[in-house]
């Protein structure tokens, strides 16, 4: 496994989303959700939002013409809790480690900006994020019943907490 912090999968770079970024966001939103997708109208309302980190990747395109956005992922952060919110890569470059880049993205962003927890939702039978997520310390708190539609399925709430030098000593 990857260490946190590892170097990004070739020519992966990440930046702060823009409007320029919708059409591309919005094309891997459809064919990564169904329930429903998120619509460029609220991925828009995140762009200006101080409490939100919306980040897309960006990669060489095939065939050159410059970069293509290729995931991106949405968190909020509000005092010391952290929502990953959403988190999707194009079917065509799953597998590469961009998923994964950037949660990881997001956990480092999620401590520096003072979290000492973040949560997300993933539906139940979400094999490759539960995978992602399990990997990277993410724990299971609890369930949240019938939360996702088309199918009708239970939601898990995982939580991330990261280590706390000295917890429990004695000062
Ligand atoms: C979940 C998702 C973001 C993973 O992105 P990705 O770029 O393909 O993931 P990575 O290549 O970084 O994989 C990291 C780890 O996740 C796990 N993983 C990813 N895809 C997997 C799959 N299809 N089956 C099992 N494990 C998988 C593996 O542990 C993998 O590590 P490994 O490649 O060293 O075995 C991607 O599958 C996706 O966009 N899915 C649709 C949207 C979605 O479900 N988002 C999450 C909502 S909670």
């Amino acid at each position: 496994m990857a260490g946190v912090g590892a170097a990004p999968p070739a020519g992966l770079l990440l930046r702060p989303a823009t409007a320029s970024d919708l059409d591309a966001v919005v094309l891997i939103e459809r064919v990564s959700f169904s329930d429903p997708p998120w619509s460029r109208r609220s991925f828009a309302s995140l762009l200006d939002d101080p409490r939100v980190r919306f980040t897309v990747a960006c990669a060489p395109a095939a065939g050159g013409g410059g970069n293509a956005v290729v995931g991106y992922m949405v968190m909020w952060l509000v005092a010391d809790e952290a929502e990953l919110a959403n988190l999707a890569v194009a079917p065509a470059r799953r597998r590469e480690g961009i998923g994964r880049y950037l949660l990881d993205s997001a956990m480092a962003e999620a401590l520096a900006g003072g979290a000492k927890s973040l949560y997300l939702e993933v539906r139940e039978s979400n094999v490759a994020a539960r995978a992602l997520y399990g990997g990277r310390g993410f724990l299971a708190v609890g369930r949240r019943s019938a939360y996702y539609r088309n199918p009708t399925e239970d939601a898990l709430l995982l939580r991330y907490r990261p280590p706390q030098v000295g917890r429990g000593a004695v000062s």
